[in-house]
């Protein structure tokens, strides 16, 4: 299989740490590509018109996007713990944080752009303040969340580790442990989960 991938990109993200946790590094070949909101990449374009990371390409040679898609197609791949909790409320629960981790990371995505590609003269505050306010409600969230989850690991909490990450690596200026002490404490022992540190964005 061949995954798309952009090292820097919190989605992407995703796909690898479910890969690693999968056991299933072996069958997939990551392939680093050059994703921008203004700028072509038509290899990628041919197989996933939204021009994102993730994609993957099947041994079918099928494509699948997007991060939600390839993540669970991943975790049919294996025999060990499922990251997609088949039944019940554990379901709903993990498929609910991940909607609530993505919709952070679309928001911190989408600030990135404005505030490092957008020209500087047409940047809109108003509107990065508006995109703030969802990622730390979210994040405030994930804090009242944190001291439940124990050893619990499935794409509730793979969505949580791409959100600290991506808030560290591009975002360190907006600090935001102060006040989340156990989202924190959180982070800083699942940074050493080996499918999280071997995933962390370029220095
Ligand atoms: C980034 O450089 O922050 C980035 C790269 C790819 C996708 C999303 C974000």
């Amino acid at each position: 299989m061949k995954l798309y991938i952009n090292r820097a990109s919190p989605f992407a993200r995703k796909g690898r740490i479910v890969a690693r946790e999968a056991g299933i590094t072996d069958r997939i070949d990551e392939v680093e590509t050059t994703v921008s909101p203004v700028a072509a990449n038509e290899a990628l374009a041919r197989d996933n018109p939204l021009i994102k990371v993730p994609a993957l390409i099947a041994d079918s040679g099928e494509a699948l996007y997007d991060s939600r898609v390839i993540c669970e197609y991943l975790d049919t791949l294996h025999g060990g713990r499922r990251l997609f909790p088949s039944v019940g409320p554990q379901r709903f629960a993990a498929l609910r944080r991940q909607a609530l981790t993505d919709g952070i990371l679309d928001a911190l995505v989408l600030c990135r752009y404005e505030l490092a590609v957008r020209p500087e003269g047409l940047r809109w505050a108003d509107w990065v303040a508006g995109q703030r306010r969802k990622i730390f409600g979210g994040v405030d969230a994930l804090e009242a969340e944190a001291a439940s989850w124990a050893d619990e690991f499935n794409i509730g909490q793979i969505g949580a580790a791409c959100v600290c990450g991506y808030l560290d690596f591009r975002f360190a200026d907006w600090n935001w442990r102060p006040g989340r002490p156990q989202l924190a404490a959180w982070f800083e022992r699942t940074a050493r989960r080996p499918s999280v540190s071997e995933t962390a964005p370029p220095a």
